[in-house]
């Protein structure tokens, strides 16, 4: 199946694709392990997600969950860290059990045995059935940022310069940015059965072009992309411009 590429007319339209296939995969496997995103192009998807299980159409009893990242040294209270986001946009407002849930603990000193817990949780359940992404600028997915190796699993990574300051708009300052995150690897990513990678707006325009168009490269971490066998690409018009699918 390779990439298939959904085109988008605005941001709710791409979130209601995104929330589609999600809800698809949940109806055709109600106990299915979703890999879940953080940042700001999912809260579309969650939202919609959200909806339709207000509606009565959508049931997260037996799902499973499992987060892409998490930074060291935030507690989960911190209304910053990805664990409080997922509360906020989807966990408190569907019927998901929070034993079913997943978020690293950013709080764990030991990385390498909070990562490999990570990882043999996932791989215990079964492995990932479909994991949501969004695209950093820089062509990051997870916190794997260019030059990434490709066949990591969960691990601690620092932070480049320019993502701690991307992500200093939300802490007030550079310096409250935390430095190191825990991150599934691009291998994790890649074992994952499918993948919906959700993109919006003009200023992503260059970079989705580099990862869905480009060479596959580790300075372009999201071309990884291109070789997974069922991966899904849904963007809006403005982040697409540049993609001549
Ligand atoms: C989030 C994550 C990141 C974001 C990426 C895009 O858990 O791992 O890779 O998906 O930084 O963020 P937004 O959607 O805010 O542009």
């Amino acid at each position: 199946m390779g990439m298939r590429v959904i085109r988008a007319k605005d941001y709710k339209d791409m979130s209601r694709k995104a929330a589609n296939i999600i809800s698809a995969q949940i109806l055709m496997k109600p106990d299915c392990v979703l890999g879940l995103a953080t940042g700001s192009t999912p809260i579309g998807t969650y939202d919609q997600l959200v909806e339709w299980y207000n509606k009565g159409d959508l049931d997260f009893q037996y799902v499973r969950s499992f987060n892409l990242d998490e930074y060291v040294g935030l507690s989960r209270t911190s209304d910053q860290s990805y664990y409080f986001f997922m509360h906020e946009h989807l966990f408190d407002r569907v019927n998901i059990e929070e034993e079913n849930t997943h978020v690293l603990s950013g709080m764990e000193r030991n990385g390498e045995k909070e990562c490999r817990e990570y990882d043999e949780k996932i791989l215990s359940m079964g492995g990932i059935d479909l994991q949501l992404l969004g695209l950093g600028h820089d062509g990051h997915i997870g916190f794997n940022e260019p030059g990434a190796a490709f066949e990591k699993g969960t691990h601690c990574v620092t932070l480049k310069e320019a993502t701690v300051k991307a992500n200093s708009r939300f802490f007030g300052s550079p310096e409250a940015v935390p430095k190191q995150a825990y991150t599934m690897g691009i291998k994790s990513i890649m074992q994952a059965r499918k993948i919906v990678i959700v993109v919006s707006g003009a200023d992503k325009a260059d970079i989705a072009e580099q990862a869905f168009m480009g060479p596959v490269v580790p300075e372009v971490p999201a071309s990884i992309l291109q070789l997974h066998n069922d991966v899904v690409v849904i963007g809006d018009e403005a982040a697409l411009a540049k993609c001549s699918f």
